[in-house]
């Protein structure tokens, strides 16, 4: 197996040196072909961390590595799933304009465009709907576009914020095996994030579990359940064991005395005054 993404002490303080440490010292490999879940309290610094890897922020510190080439700007074979897809589709374009915006901005010719947006949103259940607006869909219809949309890139790496999290339950499941099946057609490598700890176990061949804010990986533990079924595998010996075991490593990682943030930065900046003021 060859290692799509590799992170290395990555870290990102917003805000200048005094600012907000939002992740910190975070490394981690994905190979290829894996579905990496990462799990983490909300506000951890998740969506910093899909930001850093890709590209749309500038980490502070440390490397992002795309199968070996370091990630500068955003690389043209990666897509991302955004935490809030309401706010990620256009709303004056139709449903197959959107999932071939994209395709344009890469340059890829009409017909080629159109026979990409046939294939992906067959496969996410909308070829009815591709004349429809994003405002004539459903949360869970206009979720499966924004999927729609990164797959037609056909990326190496995709990327998802917490993408069911606005969804309701019975949705969220749909959608969970549709992410299982489109990710097995494309041979996909993926990277999703979740606060969702039975969501991260029964997507993922890796858990990667993330301590409060600043975020830093506490555990990398792997998951084989075989083939999935939203019914047999939440009730597999196997699923309830791995739901107990990350689920006690984030409460302990909570239940650890820390101060809160605003105490951290006040003695950041106390510390930098003393800094300045040590200096001859
Ligand atoms: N642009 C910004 N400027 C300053 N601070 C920010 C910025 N974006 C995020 N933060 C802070 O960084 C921390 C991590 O934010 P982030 O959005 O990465 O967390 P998250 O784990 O994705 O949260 P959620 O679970 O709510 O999605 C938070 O304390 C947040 O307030
Ligand atoms: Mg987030």
């Amino acid at each position: 197996m060859s290692t799509m993404l590799e992170v290395s002490g990555l870290g990102h303080r917003y805000g200048g040196p005094t600012g907000h440490q939002a992740i910190n010292e975070l490394s981690f490999r994905v190979e290829a072909g894996e579905l990496a879940c990462i799990v983490g309290p909300s506000g951890c610094g998740k969506s910093t961390l899909l930001r850093s890897i890709s590209g749309l922020l500038t980490p502070t510190s440390g490397r992002v590595e795309l199968h070996g080439d370091p990630v500068e700007g955003v690389p043209s074979d990666l897509a991302v799933v955004f935490q809030d897809y309401s706010r990620s589709l256009f709303p004056w374009l139709s449903v197959r304009k959107n999932v071939e915006f994209p395709l344009r901005s890469r340059g890829i010719g009409r017909d080629e465009r159109r026979r990409r947006s046939d294939e992906v949103l067959e496969w996410v259940g909308l070829a009815e709907s591709a004349r429809k607006y994003p405002w004539q869909l459903s949360g869970g219809m206009q979720q499966r576009v924004s999927i729609a949309r990164a797959l037609a890139c056909r990326p190496a790496l995709l990327l998802m914020d917490e993408p069911f999290a606005s969804v309701d339950a019975q949705t969220r499941f749909e959608l969970e095996d549709l992410l299982l099946r489109v990710r097995k057609q494309f041979d996909s490598t993926v990277l999703l994030v979740t606060h969702d700890i039975d969501e991260s176990i029964y997507l993922a061949d890796r858990v990667f579990v993330l301590s409060k804010s600043p975020a830093s990986i506490v555990a990398d533990i792997p998951v084989d359940l075989g083939e999935r079924d939203q019914i047999v595998t939440r009730e597999s010996e196997e699923f309830v064991h791995l739901r107990s075991e990350v689920a006690r490593l984030l409460q302990v990682r909570s239940a650890e005395p820390k101060r809160s943030a605003e105490a951290e930065r006040w003695a950041e900046a106390e510390r930098a005054e003393a800094r300045e003021s040590a200096q001859p």
